[in-house]
């Protein structure tokens, strides 16, 4: 423990006494940009807006919520108001496709659409701030709070269209504009987000009798001459989409329609039995639905959804198990008096087990295609990155015993630390991989010492002070609190603590 506490003090106390070295450094990177940025346009350094997510293929209309959005948000007339809408129901009922289909729509009516996960608060500001980095190299140092006020005084005609604003912890406020020159279309769980705009408000719920079985058909390819069967299975899933869709997904593959209900009934009665404690935000038929086409998967399928399960909802990528795979799954050992812990090895082996031990691109496709197609994930349509639906997070979660959850949890982790080198050059891969450590509850993440330090390093190289400073406060803390916080107060005394922090800040 002592040891740990002393490496931990040697790198605040290097970060502290290099900070002046460290900022001087930034400043001549700073000016090489400057200067190169007068002789030539960066090309390579253009930030790209964040694209929307796809529009299902087998999209059904819901004419009457459709109708509703254009209502809120293409009001006829002059408007007092910021025209508003937001589109609130329960996980998997189809807001965000909702939504994305209307933009499609009606995309020619607005100067610029901004799509922002506001999944959670990082996410939000980072996806604001690029909206308007991405406007052109002079505005490549502005904040989201820039991109706000951007909004409200400069733009016009734009639509802002804020996904995912589930947490009952989040508070959409700072990040609303109030012109009355653009307009907000919102997606959330939470319905208390109404107060928005009281009059914006549209339920999202469930899927109307002809909609929920064409899904149904359209999903599993099928076109039966009666729909009672149809019908029947659709009611006992809640007419929620996300379970049709699965549904769907199952019945495609098994091309048993009429058997279906059967199976789906003997799975409900044994979920119920195995789990009465279901979040009551949920049916617990729609679980049953995800039930019967998990278990259907090939066993590394199943594993690679239950690491995707710990990771964030969107843009999984692939580099992700590439890289890491690549590395053997291996910790980068930044100082070598620190090397990784031997219990690296259990977790590294269980992730060779699902992932080879050296990368073979077509085994992983086959893992990812059968996933997509079972409709658990989406794949980009590049292919680079993998969405999963959150609620289907939940339910992989759910239908793990807690041994099984922390070792899940734990081999994310390691695949992440795979994945974590230095940066060489652009540190844009790092990028692509900080929504996913986020999600690595901090217990975890900070169990070991060199797992410590090689997110520090990763937070380092993305100009991320505040993380390395939290990371390394809160590992100091961990534990046995009392003696640490008495051995630190007593070595290194408040004042010195005050004054890192301000030297890591003025860094920033
Ligand atoms: N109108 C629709 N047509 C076809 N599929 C849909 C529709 N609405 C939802 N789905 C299916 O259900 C899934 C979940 O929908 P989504 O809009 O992501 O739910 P939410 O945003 O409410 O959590 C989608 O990935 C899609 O497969
Ligand atoms: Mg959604």
């Amino acid at each position: 423990d002592k040891n740990n506490y002393q490496t931990v003090l040697h790198y605040l106390r290097d970060y502290v006494d290099n900070a002046p070295v460290e900022v001087k450094k930034k400043w001549v990177k700073e000016e090489k940009y400057r200067s190169a940025a007068n002789e030539e346009p960066a090309s390579d350094e253009t930030v790209l807006p964040k694209s929307r997510p796809p529009v299902s293929r087998n999209y059904i209309e819901r004419n009457h919520v459709q109708i509703l959005v254009t209502q809120k948000l293409l009001p006829d007339g002059p408007v007092k108001h910021q025209p508003r809408c937001i589109l609130h129901g329960i996980g998997g009922a189809g807001k965000t496709q909702l939504a994305t289909n209307w933009i499609q729509e009606n995309e020619a009516r607005f100067t610029r659409v901004i799509f922002v996960d506001a999944s959670s608060q990082g996410q939000l500001e980072m996806d604001l701030e690029r909206s308007i980095r991405c406007l052109g190299p002079e505005y490549t140092k502005k904040t989201w709070e820039d991109a706000v006020a951007y909004l409200d005084h400069k733009d016009q005609g734009w639509l802002l269209y804020i996904d995912n604003a589930d947490s009952p912890e989040l508070d959409l406020r700072p990040y609303l504009p109030t012109s009355t020159h653009g307009k907000v279309l919102i997606t959330t769980r939470n319905a208390e987000c109404i107060n928005y705009a009281p009059s914006g408000a549209v339920l999202v719920g469930a899927l109307e009798k002809s909609e929920a079985v064409n899904l149904l058909h359209a999903v599993a390819q099928v076109a039966p001459v009666s729909d009672t069967e149809s019908l029947d299975i659709v009611e006992e899933l809640g007419m929620l989409a996300l379970a049709i869709t699965q549904a769907g997904a199952y019945i495609r593959q098994t091309r048993r329609l009429s058997a279906y209900l059967g199976t789906l009934r003997k799975n409900r009665n044994r979920l119920l039995s195995r789990k009465p404690d279901i979040g009551s935000d949920y049916t617990s038929s729609a679980y049953a639905a995800f039930d019967l086409s998990f278990h259907q998967l090939p066993n590394s399928t199943q594993k690679f959804l239950r690491l995707c399960a710990f990771l964030h909802h969107s843009l999984i990528p692939l580099s992700l198990f590439e890289l890491s795979t690549m590395s053997g799954f291996t910790t980068y050992t930044v100082r070598i008096s620190c090397p990784p812990p031997e219990s690296d090895r259990n977790f590294i082996s269980k992730l060779q087990e699902i992932f080879g031990e050296t990368w073979d691109e077509v085994a992983f496709q086959e893992i990812v295609n059968s996933a997509a197609q079972a409709s658990f994930i989406n794949v980009s349509t590049d292919g680079a990155f993998y969405n999963i639906h959150p609620l289907l997070q939940m339910y992989i979660q759910d239908s793990l015993g807690a041994a099984d959850k922390g070792d899940f949890v734990r081999m994310a982790l390691q695949l992440l630390l795979g994945a974590i080198r230095p940066a060489e050059g652009s540190n844009a891969p790092l990028w692509h991989l900080l929504p996913h450590a986020t999600r690595i509850p901090r217990s975890v993440l900070s169990e070991n010492l060199a797992h410590i330090l090689a997110f520090n390093g990763f937070y380092d190289d993305l100009g991320n002070w505040r993380a390395c400073w939290e990371l390394l406060e809160y590992s100091l803390e961990r534990d046995s609190r009392k003696a640490r916080r008495k051995a630190w107060q007593h070595n290194v005394g408040h004042e010195q603590t005050r004054r890192g922090t301000v030297a890591l800040r003025s860094i920033k």
